[in-house]
């Protein structure tokens, strides 16, 4: 039986006497959004609680995650401690438990001093602190499960379990699908390690169609309780295959925190994340950088069919002896907890960006590969032609210009995968200029069509959402915006390279209309992005030109960036009465003005200029009025351009044009919250859009946030936006009922159940 731990709590962070209530997941402290020092959060504090136990049963109390030294205590004595921010850990309390209520003590060091991992050197993200994830006790009378690895095959099912207090005794195991009973069956016991095999023909789980199967293995009334999935999942010079079949690995390296919290979400927070990167970006993979993440994120990812690369904790720096035993317990911890997830697909076993350590990485790679024989190792590196101990090179390759030839990465017949590019190279924020977030736009689009060109297994942005970080790295505010989404999950202009692979009908404008926003007025390539077969481009309601796939620079990428390179049309000739041929050349002026502005044409536009003005006999000044007439169009109302893209039967379009209206939006992810073993927790997502549906990336607006009745609040009550959006967070209160948060004068209704 499992109880949970969420609720209770009283926390003491190490300053004042007195005691909070507070329920977990729990951040020691709360951060403004930004400019905050990573001190902050750098304490020792106490969490205190009570539990109800029987004498003669077993009781193991297991945390997900505490940030980042636990010590634990049963009724004033010692029960156990963990050293590790980032792995669940399970103690047996047994021992110390007596009849009735169970006084719990647990003392949490969330300081950077501590000598373990990724202590030591400097981070390129924030540690937070406190007990950040869910708490439970799970009660057992004699022998039961504590450990089951399921190793199956399309037409068998096989799995190791583990037996603990052991005693001879009947195992019994049933496997289902969506409730329904796939197979089942018993074994009888001699010892704690028993094999179960069984012949079923599972339904594969794989990117598009992730089959989840739940397993429940019993000893009397002790249950163990467990996911899978079956799939093949090899890592190749040619390429990831999974079931066999060629997966370009598409993916993003996600972080775990959050905007105020910093870690401490609970689990349908970690879902969103999930199923953002899934529905809304379209990825098929994340690596979650640089650690073990929740488990519900990792649930998730098997429900969706996205693959995982995970990791073990570091960044960059190796420590003393005592450390290094320290990672080689969290590959152990992080195999045991998650090989069973069917996302997971590689295992990272080297602190990311470190040296070569031949050492420890031998015993790294020793104990995933003992620990699951079926998985792959990597280990993330920025060093070319270093040590390659794990069975795939994984590399963060930070080029400026697309990929690099892996012949300067690697051997040419190790498996090859890029885990991180631009990030750094190119920090964008939401509220950057056109032209800045266009290149950050088209450097994702060079990177992943170099990707597609070639053997590569694929590639991990870097990254999906800024996130808060130390001193050392960042804008100087205490964020790093390498995201293609901001903290709040807004996404940049860049995030679209990645929509426009995905299912859905979409559409997005590169460009606007707003020339004063582009150096010298230049507005430079037009692009959007689409998954649609071709789309049709208006300006002023007049249409203009249809553009395919194909009128994109880049070749190998799936629906990459169209180029939009005309915005004219047959006017000319229709409305100035222009002869096609010449026509047709203006417009190739027009163009290059547009492209290079008046002062700084190539010679051979101002030899077309000559050309025109001789053919035609049209003065320079009428040449100009053609440009404002037909490219600036100063003073028109007639300029706005629309895109329509025709995905199958769908049409989608947008507008951008001159804006004469604005409306603040507020979205939330959901409206029902649910109180269940904890507080749920609901995003909003707020938006100052034109009349056309676009956001309006330098709107100066502060928005402010009130709730009433069973919700409240989580963060600053009054955001500025940035980029034209923010957002915040409403979180359950215990209490079932009603709430409303306003946003500005936005009311929206809640139900808690
Ligand atoms: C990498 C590192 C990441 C992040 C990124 C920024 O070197 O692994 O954690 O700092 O750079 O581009």
């Amino acid at each position: 039986m499992r109880v949970y731990l969420n609720d209770n709590w009283t926390y003491f962070d190490g300053q004042n006497g007195e005691g909070k209530y507070v329920r977990l997941p729990h951040s020691n402290v709360q951060t403004p959004f930004n400019c905050f020092d990573e001190s902050v959060y750098q304490f020792e504090s106490r969490y205190e609680n009570s539990f109800h136990a029987q004498k003669g049963k077993t009781y193991l109390l297991t945390f997900e995650g505490v940030a980042h030294r636990a010590e634990v205590y049963v009724n004033g004595s010692f029960a156990g401690s963990h050293d590790c921010g980032y792995t669940a850990f399970t103690l047996d309390v047994t021992p110390l438990v007596v009849n009735g209520e169970n006084k719990l003590v647990v003392k949490v060091d969330s300081r950077e001093t501590l000598n373990q991992p990724p202590f030591g050197f400097v981070i390129d993200y924030l540690t937070y602190g406190g007990i950040y994830r869910e708490a439970y006790l799970d009660e057992y009378e004699g022998c039961y499960v504590s450990d089951v690895f399921v190793t199956a095959a399309h037409n068998r099912f096989s799995a190791q379990v583990t037996l603990a207090d052991f005693a001879p005794c009947k195992v019994c195991w049933q496997v289902s699908l969506g409730g329904e009973r796939v197979a089942e069956g018993s074994v009888l016991a001699q010892s704690a390690c028993v094999d179960i095999s069984h012949d079923v023909n599972f339904r594969l789980w794989d990117v598009n169609n992730p089959v989840v199967y739940d397993l429940a293995v019993c000893v009397g009334n002790n249950v163990y309780e467990t996911t899978f999935g079956v799939r093949t999942a090899r890592f190749t010079d040619k390429g990831f295959f999974l079931n066999g079949k060629k997966v370009k690995i598409v993916g993003l390296n996600r972080h775990q925190s959050y905007p105020y919290v910093g870690y401490a979400m609970p689990e349908s927070m970690q879902r969103l994340d999930a199923q953002i990167l899934k529905n809304k970006l379209c990825v098929n993979a994340v690596r979650t950088s640089h650690y073990p993440q929740s488990k519900y994120f990792l649930d998730e990812c098997d429900r969706l069919g996205l693959l995982v690369f995970t990791e073990i904790p570091g960044w960059q720096h190796i420590g003393d002896d005592e450390w290094r035993k320290k990672a080689v317990q969290n590959v152990k911890d992080m195999v045991l907890q998650y090989r069973n997830h069917p996302s997971v697909v590689l295992w990272g076993v080297r602190i990311n960006e470190s040296q070569d350590c031949d050492e420890l990485y031998t015993q790294t790679n020793e104990v995933a590969h003992s620990l699951d024989p079926t998985r792959q190792t990597g280990g993330v590196r920025y060093l070319q032609r270093s040590r390659l101990l794990e069975d795939v090179y994984t590399y963060n390759d930070f080029n400026r210009n697309g990929a690099t030839d892996k012949k300067f990465v690697c051997d040419k017949r190790a498996p090859y995968l890029i885990s991180e590019y631009n990030g750094h190279m190119f920090p964008t924020k939401s509220y950057d200029d056109f032209p800045h977030r266009r290149q950050h736009m088209l450097r994702y689009a060079k990177m992943l069509d170099d990707v597609f060109a070639a053997d590569t297994c694929g590639a991990f942005g870097w990254c999906f959402a800024d996130y808060n970080t130390h001193k050392d790295f960042g804008s100087g505010d205490r964020i790093c915006y390498h995201g293609v989404t901001d903290m709040f999950r807004n996404p940049k202009m860049a995030a679209g390279v990645f929509s426009a692979m995905g299912k859905q009908p979409f559409l997005q404008l590169c460009f606007t209309s707003d020339i004063g926003d582009y150096p010298e007025g230049v507005v430079g390539d037009m692009y959007c992005l689409t998954n649609a077969e071709y789309v049709e481009v208006y300006k002023g309601g007049v249409f203009i030109k249809r553009y395919t796939h194909k009128d994109s620079p880049f070749r190998h990428l799936p629906c990459p960036p169209i180029l939009i390179d005309d915005l004219i049309g047959n006017r000319l000739t229709e409305e100035e009465g222009i002869s096609p041929g010449y026509a047709k050349l203006i417009k190739r002026v027009l163009a290059d003005i547009r492209r290079y502005g008046a002062n700084f044409l190539p010679l051979k536009s101002k030899l077309k200029i000559l050309r025109i003005m001789a053919g035609t006999k049209m003065s320079l000044a009428q040449l100009t009025n053609l440009y404002g007439k037909y490219e600036s169009n100063w003073g028109s109302e007639a300029g706005a351009v629309t895109v329509k893209a025709f995905v199958g039967e769908q049409v989608v379009q947008q507008t951008t044009g001159a804006a004469h209206r604005w409306t603040l939006e507020a979205s939330p992810s959901k409206t029902v919250l649910q109180e269940t073993s904890t507080y749920d927790v609901a995003a909003v997502s707020v938006a100052l859009k034109d009349e056309y549906g676009n956001v309006c990336p330098y709107a100066c607006r502060a928005v402010t946030f009130r709730t009433e009745g069973v919700i409240e609040l989580v963060g600053q009550s009054t955001l500025p936006l940035y980029g034209g959006v923010g957002g915040t967070y409403v979180k359950t209160t215990g209490k079932k009922g009603e709430g409303t948060l306003y946003v500005n004068d936005i009311a929206i209704k809640f139900t808690v159940r």
